[in-house]
């Protein structure tokens, strides 16, 4: 399998915004669990562990997955991405994630990046980072159709 990566321009952008969007990572998974919750409960109860979302846990998990990508992705020697998601595919596995559930992750978490960046989040910044979402739902995607 080829490895996934950012084009050039994405990736000059995320590393630009890469200290922004880290500062404000924590704000940005626990308004997304949030409003994933809001729009989709049966979906949280059924498949989250309410004691790592009342926690945190679980918003500090999706944050550190997110930066830690990010900044492989833009790294000078970019390494594969499915190296840091190789664990989060087996959980995703063991609780049964689909691939059409990264669509709604997707709606959810952009909305809440707009929201937290403001007029930091112009629309060269957003396609950047959607860059990187891609890259990181292809890896896991791919990771968790394997036998
Ligand atoms: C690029 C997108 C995603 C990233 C980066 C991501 C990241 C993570 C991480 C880091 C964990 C914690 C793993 C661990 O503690 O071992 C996790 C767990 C989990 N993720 Fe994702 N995830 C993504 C998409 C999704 C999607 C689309 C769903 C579907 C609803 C989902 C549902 C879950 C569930 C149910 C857990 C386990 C939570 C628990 O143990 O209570 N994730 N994910």
């Amino acid at each position: 399998m080829s490895v996934p990566m950012l084009s050039p321009a994405s990736a000059e952008v995320v590393r630009a915004t890469l200290p922004a969007v880290d500062g404000a990572i924590d704000e940005i998974t626990h308004r997304f669990y949030r409003t994933l919750q809001e729009a989709h409960p049966d979906l949280v109860r059924e498949m989250f562990d309410a004691a790592r979302l009342a926690d945190g846990t679980q918003q500090r998990a999706l944050a550190a997955a997110i930066a830690s990508c990010a900044a492989l992705l833009v790294a000078d020697d970019a390494a594969d991405p499915a190296t840091v998601l190789a664990p989060v595919a087996r959980r995703h596995r063991a609780v049964g994630v689909q691939a059409p559930q990264y669509d709604v992750v997707h709606e959810h978490l952009f909305a809440a990046i707009a929201d937290v960046l403001g007029d930091a989040a112009t629309p060269e910044v957003a396609a950047a980072w959607n860059d990187v979402y891609q890259v990181m739902a292809r890896t896991l995607i791919d990771l968790e159709a394997r036998n």
